[in-house]
């Protein structure tokens, strides 16, 4: 049976639609996990889509698909920015990792340059807003050599 695409979301991305939108677009997560399931519903892999603010539970869900999932898509939020814990657990990992931002957090304030998740990723997506979640389940099931 082929394993999920697992796609974690961080702290405060449930407030998307109406947090900072000239930052982070319109869109809410509702919608953005409703389009990935369409998006993903041809090729017959299930996906585990789910927001946490909490980090252990974060780490917990990524250590979860390290056993689980084909591939992970992870928006990790300013945990990107701070979590030694977070490094660790994507570093134990050995399958693709895909990290995600709707902004890019490179362009903005300097304390965003700290970055715990990019050097445990295979691969960063970036200022695209919502589309980057698209772009990211295709790239996903490519790394994970699944057919779409
Ligand atoms: C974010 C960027 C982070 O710097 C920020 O803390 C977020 C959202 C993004 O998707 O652009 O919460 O991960």
């Amino acid at each position: 049976m082929t394993k999920p695409l697992y796609i974690l979301n961080g702290p405060n991305l449930n407030l998307l639609g109406t947090r900072e939108p000239e930052i982070y677009g319109t869109t809410t997560l509702a919608a953005i996990e409703k389009s990935c399931e369409d998006q993903i519903a041809k090729s017959g892999i299930p996906l585990v889509f789910r927001q946490t603010n909490a980090q252990g539970e974060l780490v917990d869900w990524i250590q979860e698909a390290g056993r689980a999932a084909c591939a992970l898509i992870l928006n990790a939020g300013a945990y990107t920015h701070s979590s030694i814990a977070v490094f660790d657990a994507l570093n134990a990992l050995s399958l693709p990792v895909i990290e995600l931002h709707l902004s890019n957090p490179a362009a903005r304030e300097a304390f965003r340059r700290t970055n715990y998740v990019a050097p445990a990723a295979t691969a960063s997506i970036c200022g695209l807003g919502a589309k980057g979640y698209q772009i990211a389940v295709t790239e996903a099931l490519r790394l994970a050599n699944i057919k779409t």
